[in-house]
């Protein structure tokens, strides 16, 4: 059964939440994609999609520059959810009146639902009131020809609308955020009931379609694959060795730049327990020499990408006739690039290891393209990776490198591991570990006075660094236990010969990073 069979078209016009909806869908088994708002009602005919979502967006409809969707896509008998602006567009389009609010609503409201078939089957009338969220300026006024309402909040008489006959929807709230408590019956009702969707996209049949597709592809060709540990990378290569088996060959820089023991690890669990063929280069050396006197962190970040290259090709060539590269590009990356462009695209776009392909001639094999990333780590599950391997925190490509203020030598990278090990212990030991994102040392280019017993000392700070993120573009501090911070800052001061001071990085993100680079 082809896993793409029964799909939902996301069109995006600009909302935050796009993404998550995709998600949310993709939680129920069922297969989506996000596309541009602009995408016409003839290509989407061709597409054959079970359903249409129209996102929000921060537009307004009567905007001049408003993104607007072919009118079309309303006849094409498909049933169509509008979310927000999307809700709003629909109503505009269709003959009624979208203005601005007396009132913004914004953040929690109760709804009222009026109607118990179509997107709130299973709920209750009357006076059961559901919590929802709701983020708008504009509101709907006069619904168009055929419409009725089916839920009020107060202070929308049109919080969500139906077509008496048609399967055109709308929702003024947002029901694919987790304050909207009724949202998973809303999505479920929409995809279910009125798009009568099958939930065939599992990970088990995702992996049965990719492998074949993969071998299809591949045909009897060698694929080589970077190999850092990193969960993406990880779960690429277990996904393509089980297509390829021994025709691919993985590559593993050590740089010198991973954490305490980290290398080992990913050698001996690749190794022993997949029987992966890997080849580990020890670049410690090379890439230590490169970035002797170097401060800049841009630069850094140049010289290490730039020799991950030139090793990564030499060994590829080793390998001889590889005619492919296997890269973990997740789905977020791809809908960047062609949905409706933010800013986070640009921010971004320093993370990933470019120019491989063009250099080496190598065709791409992208598997993970269609995945988010929490599908990604539960792919990885599927594929018998360990949950460990699976749930850790994410660590940057040019690694303690960017984690050393000023110049990265042997020494100071030693200091750093000590540090950063023990962060990781206690976080691990009180469970915090899994609840924030990312947590971590980083070593400061300046001492400080202290003093040891009688003797005044004047050594290293490093600070810690610990923040809650649903997706690294916004992050806040964690608000970690002074007990915990406590025994984190005794044992780094303690166990660590050459620092006498730790501080707590207490700044979000904007206007601060996550790494302090
Ligand atoms: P910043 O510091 O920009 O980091 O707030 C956002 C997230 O990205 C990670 N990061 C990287 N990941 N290669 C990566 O694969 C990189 O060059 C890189 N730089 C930062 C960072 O750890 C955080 O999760």
């Amino acid at each position: 059964m082809d896993i793409h069979a029964e799909k939902i078209l996301i069109l995006d016009f600009g909302s935050q939440t796009t993404q998550l909806i995709a998600r949310r869908i993709r939680e129920q088994k069922v297969y989506c994609e996000i596309h541009p708002y602009n995408l016409t009602a003839a290509r989407i005919r061709e597409m054959a999609p079970k359903g249409i979502v129209l996102s929000g967006g921060p537009s307004s409809v009567y905007d001049r520059e408003a993104p607007i969707s072919d009118p079309a896509i309303l006849d094409l008998g498909l049933p169509v959810l509008g979310i927000c602006y999307g809700a709003q567009l629909m109503t505009q389009q269709l003959g009624g009146r979208v203005e601005k609010a007396d009132k913004r609503e914004f953040g929690k409201a109760e709804l009222e639902v009026l109607h118990t078939a179509g997107l709130f089957a299973g709920l209750e009338t009357g006076s059961a009131e559901y919590q929802v969220w709701m983020s708008h300026g504009d509101r709907i006024e006069l619904l168009p020809p055929g419409f009725a309402a089916s839920a009020v909040s107060n202070h929308s008489p049109h919080a969500a609308i139906r077509h008496q006959e048609k399967p055109l929807v709308g929702v003024q709230f947002h029901p694919e955020v987790s304050h909207t408590l009724i949202g998973t019956d809303v999505l479920r009702n929409f995809i279910f009931g009125l798009c009568d969707c099958q939930p065939l996209w599992t990970m088990q049949s995702f992996v049965e379609n990719t492998v074949t597709a993969i071998r299809g592809l591949a045909g009897e060709d060698r694929v080589i694959c970077a190999l850092s540990g990193g969960v993406d990378s990880s779960v690429t290569a277990a996904l393509v060795h089980r297509a390829v088996g021994d025709r691919l060959t993985c590559i593993f820089v050590d740089n010198g730049l991973l954490r305490t023991r980290e290398s080992e690890s990913v050698l001996r669990y690749f190794r022993e327990k997949t029987g992966l063929r890997v080849i580990a280069v020890d670049a410690r050396e090379t890439f230590l020499n490169e970035l002797a006197g170097v401060v800049d962190p841009e630069k850094k970040r140049k010289l290490i990408g730039r020799r991950f290259i030139t090793i990564f090709e030499e060994e590829a060539r080793k390998v001889g006739d590889a005619r492919f590269l296997a890269q973990g590009t997740l789905y977020p990356d791809v809908i960047e690039s062609v949905s409706i462009k933010g800013p986070s695209a640009v921010i971004k776009s320093h993370h990933n290891v470019g120019g491989l392909p063009e250099v080496m001639k190598l065709a791409l094999i992208e598997p993970l393209r269609e995945l988010f990333k929490d599908e990604v780590r539960l792919l990885g599950l599927e594929l018998g990776l360990p949950a460990e391997a699976i749930n850790r925190q994410p660590f940057p490509g040019p690694g303690l490198a960017i984690r050393i203020l000023g110049e990265v030598t042997a020494e100071r990278l030693d200091i750093l591991r000590q540090a950063d090990v023990i962060v990781l212990e206690e976080m691990k030991k009180s469970g915090f570990y899994h609840q924030v994102w990312q947590s971590f040392a980083v070593l400061l280019p300046i001492q400080t006075v202290g003093v040891m017993g009688d003797e005044r000392t004047y050594e290293n700070v490093v600070a810690l660094r610990s923040v809650d993120s649903k997706d690294a573009m916004t992050a806040d501090w964690s608000r970690l236990p002074y007990d915990l911070l406590g025994r984190i800052s005794n044992r780094v001061i303690n166990e660590v010969r050459g620092v006498n001071r730790v501080v707590y990085d207490i700044s979000s993100k904007p206007p601060s990073t996550i790494e302090w680079e």
